[in-house]
């Protein structure tokens, strides 16, 4: 019994982590679809780089773009960044009901578990365990291989947390890197809260970054392909 037990969790995560699993796995079709079309607009462009993903717990996502990748023989390299411990404790403009601090949390060997058998590489992956306002630093860039950042995958739902994200990929840009804000519509669709508060703020700091809006997926996600002037 507890063998079927661990093989429910190996394989559907959703299934038996805390019910807002099912909110994620509702989401499926339109992001394994908005995936597969960013991945063939990168084959296509022939657009260098990596895939980073902030918001990787549950491991769903990740999955869909290291199949969207492979399916058509890119090779980059997928960096996963998530505190393994949940969404931190949000307040003021960030506060919501489905929000709530710890909310998605998944050990990162549950998160590995999942990529296991789903036939993922661990030499095809970097996990980035921490919170983001700890350890999205200066020191890790030195750190880490990552040059260009080919598909950019924001799941983080926070404004505060996208911020963070946004402000550490920015070395990372180049025309081309497309990039996708899942919760893009959460909040009521307010433009002044969220993942698109956090873009929008990004972009008026960072006048050399534009972002051309690509499409909109489900009712919640929306991709854009950034642009970069010359300095
Ligand atoms: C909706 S879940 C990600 C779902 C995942 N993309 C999937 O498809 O299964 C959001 C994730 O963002 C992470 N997160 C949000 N804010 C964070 C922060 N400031 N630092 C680290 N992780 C954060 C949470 O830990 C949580 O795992």
């Amino acid at each position: 019994m507890s063998f079927l037990r661990e093989q429910a969790r190996n394989l559907i995560p959703q299934a038996v982590d805390n019910h807002i699993w099912s909110v994620v796995a509702h989401r499926t079709t339109p992001r394994k679809a908005a995936l597969d079309r960013v991945s063939e607009f990168v084959a296509y462009n022939q657009i260098e780089g990596d895939y980073l993903e902030f918001g990787c717990c549950g491991a769903h996502t990740f999955r869909y773009a290291f199949d969207a990748m492979r399916a058509r023989k890119l090779k980059q390299h997928l960096y996963g960044f998530d505190s393994f411990e949940g969404l931190p404790k949000s307040d003021g403009v960030d506060v919501h009901p489905n929000f709530p601090e710890g909310t998605f949390t998944q050990s990162q060997e549950d998160f590995e578990r999942v990529l296991q058998n789903h036939g993922i590489n661990p030499s095809t992956y970097t996990l980035i365990k921490g919170f983001y306002r700890e350890v999205l630093t200066q020191d890790l860039k030195r750190k880490l291989p990552l040059k260009k950042a080919a598909v950019i995958y924001i799941d983080c739902d926070l404004y505060e947390s996208t911020r963070e994200a946004l402000y550490f990929v920015v070395d990372y840009l180049q025309t081309g890197t497309v990039i996708c804000f899942d919760d893009y519509f959460c909040y009521n669709g307010d433009p002044d809260r969220g993942e698109s508060l956090a873009k929008k703020e990004f972009l008026a700091e960072h006048t050399r970054v534009s972002m051309r809006p690509y499409f909109t997926y489900g009712w919640h996600g929306k991709a854009f392909i950034c642009k970069l002037q010359e300095p």
